[in-house]
Order: structure tokens, then C-alpha cells, then sequence
């Protein structure tokens, strides 16, 4: 086709009703060859299309190679009636073939480059298979640890959780600039879906507008500002209608109040799975309601391809409307350059080239550097040189630490911590259990200087449809960790998983990290921080708790009436009988191998209006002789508004480094926007009213100052 006669509405005019809703319908490759190598998550139904429909189809979902995606848009060119080219999206969540840390780990970095920079690199790797948009970042915010999926997010607070959806979304498209080595972005799940009740997946949400406004749709707007071309909706309800036909989402929030542009995605088979919640009665009630919501496309299943055109031709949903849906999708294609060339990105060579190059792989090992919270120290850390070292616990020989929804890593070829310790180690062991260790075993774990724990939930204990209700370390962990604590001179449990866990029983550890799963490079990262080659700085992006009984727990909670102070005897206040109100470990903490203080905490002004902008400084020290990174962490509080607000907001995060005995004065701009909140309404308002500034190295050891806000 000639590229000036390359319209929307031109394409639209030469199709059939048919081949029109079929655009909005998305495939897994299956369909087309059984012998495809893509992995897809979902149960694959029996869809009930004849060949001549998923010739139709508008993409695909997820593709194995290059070649098969070469071959899969060649087929289907050849077979479908017009000539409108796939669009193949597939779940690339932390790296295609390189690897980078989970996203909660790369949330603990609470530096929004790291996450920019994997998605970048992934971006780069994914492209070459002919991969045109990704499904992620997800920004879903998760106050849950029991459920699976907090490993795909970025934790307990919105502002964190929306910088590093947009910073993932610029990295990604490489700033909106789709073309060679970036691909476009499918956000998801719209909206709500990490509050599922009781943290059990698919579950039900519930909550009220204020919470929905002010803490879970931030996100998934900050995202869609950063160049989000799609958004996929939630497999929950919200307020009683499955987000997949619930046209308050849909519509008045996403078109009309953010005028957002983005195409609307079901999540897979999700649109079909309203008549299991009770939303629906058959597949053809279902395709109404998708459609009058505002859903563009569903994903696996044949609930528009099969019923919607009955509806067109009863004149209940009008042509027009289906050209409107349709029209975004080819503009979609247009954008992307498909008509010119279909087979755009695929290349195998390239794909061999750039994918696990060493550039790759430096960057990966970077960002796991980042990732990694140190929990506890007592000096032990970081190990000498000539330290002899125990190594154990289920996690030491494995290879596998690339973590849920990485389907294009290998789990094999990466090293263990056996091997990057080889030369350090005396003993080693992956036993579970004290009672299986050898006497041998147990008199060198005695003779080490320190015994390194490998510990936490194996992969497949987090992700989708990978909930716990017992969020402690399995398999009894615990009482291995203690036995071991009782003869060893100093242990040190290194923690792999997916979610916050249950660490109570080993506070008293002389050291201890929280690795999650750090992806390709994570032995190698773990190596360079035991040693002190490299200086922890991870923070935690959610509160770890000291029971499940406390979720959901997390730090920016509101006062209450009766509100607890620690060490008061009344009776009659916010808590409980049996454990503290705080987690283990709060949100923002995180230790390092350098020691920072911060003094001088100033505001420019006491008093601002509207329309001044407040600049907060402070200085911070590095009192020690190691160079060090420190996420400054400025929060605030709201202490008087018609809606009640948090405790503490969290702001802004700079994260900076200091040299031995180095200083810097960090300075943040404050301005009404990060002072209003959201309403009922969804709207950014506030008060005049006084506020406390609170900047510091965690969201509990903070300096704290007030000003006051005059709203004129
Ligand atoms: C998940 C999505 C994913 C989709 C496609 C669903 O089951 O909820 O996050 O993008 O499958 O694989």
C-alpha cells in the first residue's frame, strides 16, 4: 500500500462488519499452529471459531520466536480476507531474555532509573521477536502480601507505585518513540485488582471511591500520561460489575475525566468470565455489556467474534460505534508502521546478538545491586576477604532465582550461589531440615566464620493464582534457621520470594537480607554485597508484617479516633491484644554498609499559598568511610481536612550517593499539587491548613518541620 493512502477510515470502509470485529478480538498462537512455542498462562478453551474467524482476529498473545512470528503474519496474511496485519503482545514483566529483578524488587530500588533502565533493555530484547507491545508494567497497588501477584507490582504506596509504572512506560516505548528496539504498553489490571479480599486471588474488591481515587487509580494514570498506548482491565469486580463491562471505569474515568485515548484490553478470557460472576446471563448479554462499557478488545475468548454482530444487526449497537473501536486499533497499526512492514522487529540474528549480550547482563546485575534490602546488621556484614564460609539452605545450588513470569529465561544457565562463593565456601548444603545435615556437615558449619542461609519461597509460590494464607517461610524454615543459630558464630539468612514473609524468628540473625528473585545476574549481585564490593541501599516497598492477623498493615494509614501511641496503658485505642500495631520491618526501611545522618532539615517558607512552591532541604552525611546510596524519602502530613488524611504521604524519593565522609544538601520543591488529594469525586482538592514535612531514611526515622498552606 501506497503509505499517503494509509487511513484509518480508509481500511475501515473496505471491511466487513465480520472482519471488523474480529480486529477486536486478541489470540493466543495456538490457535493457528499447535506446535507453537509461546507459553500462555491461561487454560486454553475451546473457543468455538472456525477457521475462517481467527482469520479475523486483530493480535496475538505472546509468540515464541522471531521466526514463528515471521511465519505466524505470513499465514495469517495469506489466509485472512483484508490485509490488516497482527499486533503481537505478550508478557514480558521483568526482561525478555535478560533478565532483571521481580518488579516488588525493583521497587526496593526506590530509584525509578533501575526500573527505567530494565524496561528499556527488555524493550530492546523483546523487539526482535517481533513482540509489538508488552503487557505490563502492572500497576496495581498491593496492601496484601497473601496475595501471589504483589511480585508484579511495586508495593504499598501510590506515589511510589505510579513513578515506577511511568518510568517502566518511558523505558519501554523509549519515551513514546515506538519504532526499532521499543515496543508499546499494556498497563493493567484496570482497576483495583491488587485489593482482591483476603489477598485471594480473582477475588472480590470492594472499597470506597476515596480509596479508589486516592490511593489505587494514581497509578494507572501516571502510567497512561507516561505513553501507554493500552490498558487492560481487572478480572475483579468493583462495586459489584466485573471492570471488564464496568462502563464507570471505562468511560467516565478513563475517557472522561483523564480523556484518556488508550485502547481497553479484557484480561484473558475475561470478558467471558462475567457470566460467572453473575453479570451476565449468556455470551450474547456479555458482548452488549462489553461493548456499551467501553471494552475494545478481548483476550481469549470469542464472546465479540461469535455474538456481537447479531447486535449490529438487530441495530442495538450501531456500526459506527464498532468503526469507532475499530478505527483506534488500526490506528494503532498505523502508528507502528505494520502496513509497511509486518514483520516489523523480527530478526533473528538480532535477537541472538542483543539478547543476554554482556551490556545486558551488566545492566541486570546493576539493577539487582539496587534491589537487595539489607534487613539486618550487626557488623558482620560485609564479610572480610579470607572469611570461610558455610553455605545452605534450599536455594544454594540452584541457578533458578529469575522469578515468576519470566518465560523467555532459562533457569539454567545462570550461576548459584554455590558457584560465585566456590572459593570462599568450606561447607555446603541445600537440606532443608537441621535433622538431615551430616555430623561433617554440621562440625564445618561450627568451624565457618559465618553461615550464609539461603532461604524464602521457591518461584512458583508468588505470581498469579499463587496466594497464601500463610505468608511464613515454608517448609519450617524457621526452626532450621534457629538450630543453626545455636551453633553457628554468626548466620546470615539471605531471603528469596515474591512477597513480604513472616521473618519474626529471625530478627535476631547477625545479618540478613531480602533478596526476592533478582533475575539473571543474582548470584553475582548477592557475591558483590556480601563482600562489600558493592553497598546495599534497596528500601522496602511494603510493610513486612509480624503476623497475618495485621493485614493489611502499611504506613500511611489514617490516625483514627482512638489512636495507639506506643507504650500507652489506656485501654480504649486502635489495637490489638496481642501484637504491635507496626510491621517488623516499616515501609522505606532498608540498611546500608554506610552510616547517614541527616541534620539541618529546613523549609523555605512557614507559611505558602497555592501558588508558591515550598523548597525543603536538608543535609545528609555519609559518617563512615564507604561510599553508600541513600533513597531520601520526603513525606508529609495533612493534619486538618473535610476528608481525613494519611499519617504520612510519601512525596518524593531522591536517591543519591555519598563518598566516604561525603555530604550533599538533598533539596525537594513541594507545590499544591503535592499537597491536594484526591476526593469522592476523583478530583485534586485541599485545604488551608497546617502540615508537617517529614524527610528521612525510612518512613519511621524522619526530621520533621511544619508550615502552613493558605489556600486563596
Ligand atoms: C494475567 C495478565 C496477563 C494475561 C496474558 C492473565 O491471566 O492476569 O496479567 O497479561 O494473562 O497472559
Amino acid at each position: 500500500m501506497n503509505s499517503k493512502r494509509i487511513t484509518s477510515n480508509n481500511i475501515i470502509k473496505s471491511m466487513t462488519l465480520k472482519e471488523k470485529i474480529g480486529q477486536m478480538t486478541q489470540l493466543a498462537p495456538n490457535l493457528y499452529n499447535q506446535h507453537s512455542e509461546a507459553v500462555v498462562y491461561g487454560a486454553l478453551r475451546n473457543l468455538n471459531l472456525d477457521e475462517k474467524k481467527i482469520y479475523t482476529a486483530g493480535s496475538i498473545l505472546g509468540i515464541g520466536s522471531p521466526t514463528e512470528m515471521i511465519n505466524l503474519q505470513k499465514q495469517y496474511l495469506k489466509n485472512s480476507t483484508h490485509q490488516v496485519p497482527l499486533v503481537f503482545m505478550a508478557d514480558v514483566i521483568h526482561g525478555y531474555k535478560t533478565i532483571f529483578p521481580v518488579p516488588i524488587a525493583l521497587a526496593s530500588s526506590f530509584n525509578v532509573d533501575v526500573a527505567r533502565t530494565a524496561a528499556r533493555i527488555s524493550a530492546v530484547e523483546a523487539y526482535t521477536s517481533g513482540i509489538h507491545v508488552v503487557f505490563s508494567p502492572m500497576c496495581d497497588l498491593t496492601r496484601d502480601p497473601r496475595w501471589g501477584r504483589v511480585v508484579e507490582g511495586f508495593g504499598e504506596d501510590v506515589y511510589l507505585t505510579g513513578e515506577m509504572s511511568k518510568a517502566m512506560v518511558e523505558g519501554y516505548t523509549n519515551y513514546g518513540k515506538l519504532g526499532k528496539d521499543a515496543v508499546a504498553c499494556c498497563i493493567k489490571h484496570f482497576a483495583g485488582y491488587g485489593a482482591a479480599e483476603g489477598g485471594r486471588d480473582y477475588n472480590t474488591v470492594d472499597m470506597s471511591r476515596l480509596s479508589l481515587f486516592r490511593d489505587y487509580l494514581p497509578a494507572y494514570k501516571k502510567a497512561l500520561d507516561g505513553g501507554a498506548d493500552f490498558i487492560m482491565t481487572s478480572f475483579n469486580t468493583l462495586d459489584g460489575i466485573p471492570s471488564t463491562i464496568n462502563s464507570f471505569l471505562l468511560k467516565d474515568v478513563l475517557r472522561d475525566k483523564w480523556g484518556s485515548k488508550a485502547i481497553t484490553i479484557a484480561d484473558y478470557d475475561a470478558l467471558n468470565q462475567v457470566i460467572n460472576h453473575g453479570a451476565a446471563e449468556s455470551q450474547e448479554e456479555a458482548a452488549l455489556k462489553g461493548i456499551e462499557a467501553g471494552l475494545d478488545i478481548e483476550m481469549a475468548s470469542s464472546v465479540y467474534m461469535n455474538k456481537l454482530e447479531s447486535w449490529v444487526e438487530k441495530n442495538v449497537v450501531s456500526e459506527e460505534k464498532i468503526n469507532q473501536v475499530v478505527s483506534r486499533l488500526i490506528d494503532f497499526k498505523i502508528k507502528l508502521g505494520l502496513f509497511e512492514n509486518p514483520y516489523s522487529g523480527a530478526d533473528k540474528e538480532r535477537e541472538e546478538l542483543v539478547s543476554l549480550s554482556e551490556e545486558h547482563l551488566k545492566m541486570s546485575k546493576d539493577t539487582a545491586l539496587e534491589s537487595v534490602v539489607l534487613l539486618e546488621n550487626n557488623g558482620v556484614l560485609p564479610l572480610k576477604k579470607d572469611s570461610k564460609i558455610a553455605l545452605i539452605g534450599p536455594f544454594t545450588k540452584t541457578r533458578n532465582f529469575i522469578g515468576p513470569w519470566a518465560w523467555k529465561g532459562k533457569h539454567d544457565i545462570h550461576s548459584s550461589l554455590e558457584e560465585v562463593f566456590e572459593e570462599s565456601i568450606i561447607v555446603v548444603s541445600d537440606k532443608n531440615r537441621f535433622e538431615d545435615l551430616t555430623e561433617e556437615e554440621i562440625s564445618l558449619i561450627r568451624q565457618a566464620d559465618v553461615c550464609l542461609m539461603a532461604l524464602g519461597e521457591e518461584d512458583y509460590l508468588s505470581g498469579e493464582a499463587h496466594s497464601r494464607s500463610d505468608i511464613s517461610l515454608p517448609n519450617n524454615q524457621e526452626e532450621f534457621y534457629k538450630s543453626i543459630k545455636k551453633i553457628s558464630k554468626a548466620v546470615i539468612p539471605l531471603i528469596f520470594g515474591g512477597r513480604p514473609l513472616l521473618l519474626n524468628g529471625l530478627k535476631n540473625a547477625d545479618a540478613m537480607m531480602m533478596c526476592w528473585f533478582l533475575g539473571s545476574q543474582s548470584s553475582e549481585a548477592i557475591h558483590d554485597l556480601i563482600f562489600g564490593i558493592k553497598n546495599p541501599s534497596g528500601k522496602l516497598p511494603m510493610s513486612f508484617p509480624r503476623n497475618v492477623g495485621q493485614i493489611p498493615v502499611y504506613y500511611n494509614h489514617f490516625n483514627t479516633g482512638r489512636p495507639y501511641y506506643e507504650g500507652q496503658v489506656e485501654m480504649y485505642v486502635s489495637k490489638y491484644l496481642d501484637v504491635k500495631n507496626t510491621p517488623l520491618y516499616p515501609f522505606g526501611y532498608g540498611l546500608s554498609y554506610s552510616k547517614f545522618e541527616y541534620s539541618n532539615l529546613k523549609v523555605s517558607k512557614e507559611r505558602i499559598t497555592d501558588k508558591d512552591e515550598l523548597i525543603v532541604s536538608v543535609i545528609v552525611s555519609n559518617k563512615s568511610d564507604v561510599l553508600g546510596g541513600e533513597a531520601v524519602q520526603l513525606y508529609i502530613r495533612d493534619y486538618v481536612s473535610n476528608v481525613v488524611r494519611p499519617v504520612q504521604e510519601l512525596k518524593s524519593i531522591k536517591k543519591i550517593w555519598l563518598d566516604a565522609n561525603e555530604s550533599k544538601v538533598v533539596e525537594f520543591t513541594l507545590n499544591i499539587e503535592n499537597l491536594s488529594y484526591y476526593n469522592y469525586q476523583g478530583n485534586l482538592t485541599c485545604e488551608s491548613g497546617k502540615f508537617a514535612v517529614m524527610v528521612g531514611t525510612s518512613s519511621v526515622n524522619t526530621l520533621n518541620k511544619e508550615f502552613h498552606l493558605v489556600v486563596e
